[in-house]
């Protein structure tokens, strides 16, 4: 099957469409299509090789960690799914989803939304998932609460805020000039341009969702008494640089920054379907790219002003 892959780390280029085994459906699992799966911004530093010590020198490597499609295959210890069934997932812990088929248990997916396009459901998944978690799990987000997002404009970012909004929040949203329009159409009631104003001139703030990953010390202080904040990114340099302080506040003090990796499971999967039929959330397409074009999208999201998320679209 086709597959995005690469051989070494390093710049887009070194992305490529390539052919690899159509996953073997082993029991207790079903085979689904993939229509689209995303770029997510993380991608972007594993493929540079930025997180090699974790993800190691074994090439090729795969991308993609989303999917949405159609079931093609079901074992027959699977009950509740059939061939034809629309649905969507995030591969637990492995990358791979930017391919022709994925092999899951049932407890990674749920039906995709009845009311999308798979290629618009697909651009909801992470940013779905981790905001949910983060904002209603982690920081416990109320209703009239203050909430500020780092990144709103980008994959995590532009589902956050309009999460923020259904969960009854006041939501200021920090993006790049360009993007100011876009995150207020997006529900937020204040929208501001990161680069020319600083932390210190925001004000005061129930909730922190950062999704870009630096700068975490000065954006903790932002926090109101009784303030949380949630960091979905981490930058390693900024974490080393801050000299162990803000893996400290991770485990001790008033005002903790709580960082989590998402695994998010059917039920997740299946209330966030629920959102997007109801109307609460809408998905944002920046571009759809067919498969054999990875790196151009890859190059896009470095480029910076990404509205949403670049779609790569198999079928
Ligand atoms: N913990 C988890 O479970 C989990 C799940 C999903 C994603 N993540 C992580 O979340 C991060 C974001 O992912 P994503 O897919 O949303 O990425 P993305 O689509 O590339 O969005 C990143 C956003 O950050 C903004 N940005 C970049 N540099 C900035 C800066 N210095 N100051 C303020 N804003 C800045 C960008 O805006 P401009 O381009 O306009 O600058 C963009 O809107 C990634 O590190 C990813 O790995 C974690």
């Amino acid at each position: 099957m086709r597959a995005a892959l690469f051989d070494r780390y390093g710049p887009p280029d070194v992305l490529y469409e390539g052919r690899v085994p159509v996953p073997a459906v082993r029991q207790g699992e079903v085979l689904v299509r993939v229509h689209a799966a995303t770029v997510n911004g993380g991608e972007l530093y594993g493929r540079a090789g930025r997180l090699r010590l974790v993800t190691g020198r074994r090439f090729p490597k795969r991308t993609g960690i989303d999917f949405a499609g159609e079931v093609a295959e079901v074992d027959a210890a699977v009950t509740g799914l059939r061939a034809g069934d629309r649905v969507w997932g995030i591969l637990p812990r492995r990358f791979g989803s930017a391919a022709e088929y994925v092999a899951v248990r049932p407890r990674q997916i749920s039906f995709a939304p009845g009311n999308l396009t798979l290629v618009e459901a697909v651009t909801l998944l992470a940013g779905g998932t981790t905001s949910i978690t983060a904002l209603r799990d982690k920081a416990r987000l109320r209703p009239g609460e203050r909430l500020l997002v780092r990144g709103a404009s980008g994959g995590v970012g532009s589902v956050a805020v309009q999460l923020g909004k259904m969960f009854g929040a006041h939501v200021t949203a920090l993006a790049s000039r360009k993007n100011l329009g876009f995150v207020r159409d997006l529900g937020a009631d204040e929208a501001i341009d990161y680069k020319t104003t600083g932390p210190s001139e925001l004000g005061a703030f129930d909730v922190v969702m950062d999704t870009v990953g630096t700068r975490h010390r000065e954006f903790r202080r932002l926090l109101s008494p009784g303030g949380r904040m949630v960091a979905v990114a981490f930058d390693v340099d900024d974490i080393l640089s801050s000299g162990g302080y803000i893996l400290a506040s991770a485990v001790h003090g008033a005002r903790r920054v709580r960082f989590f990796s998402g695994n998010p499971r059917h039920d997740l999967l299946a209330e966030l379907a629920g959102y997007a039929e109801r109307g609460a959330i809408r998905p944002v397409v920046d571009t759809v790219h067919p498969l054999a074009d990875i790196a151009t999208a890859h190059r896009a999201m470095e480029a910076g002003g990404v509205r949403g998320k670049h779609v790569i679209q198999i079928v």
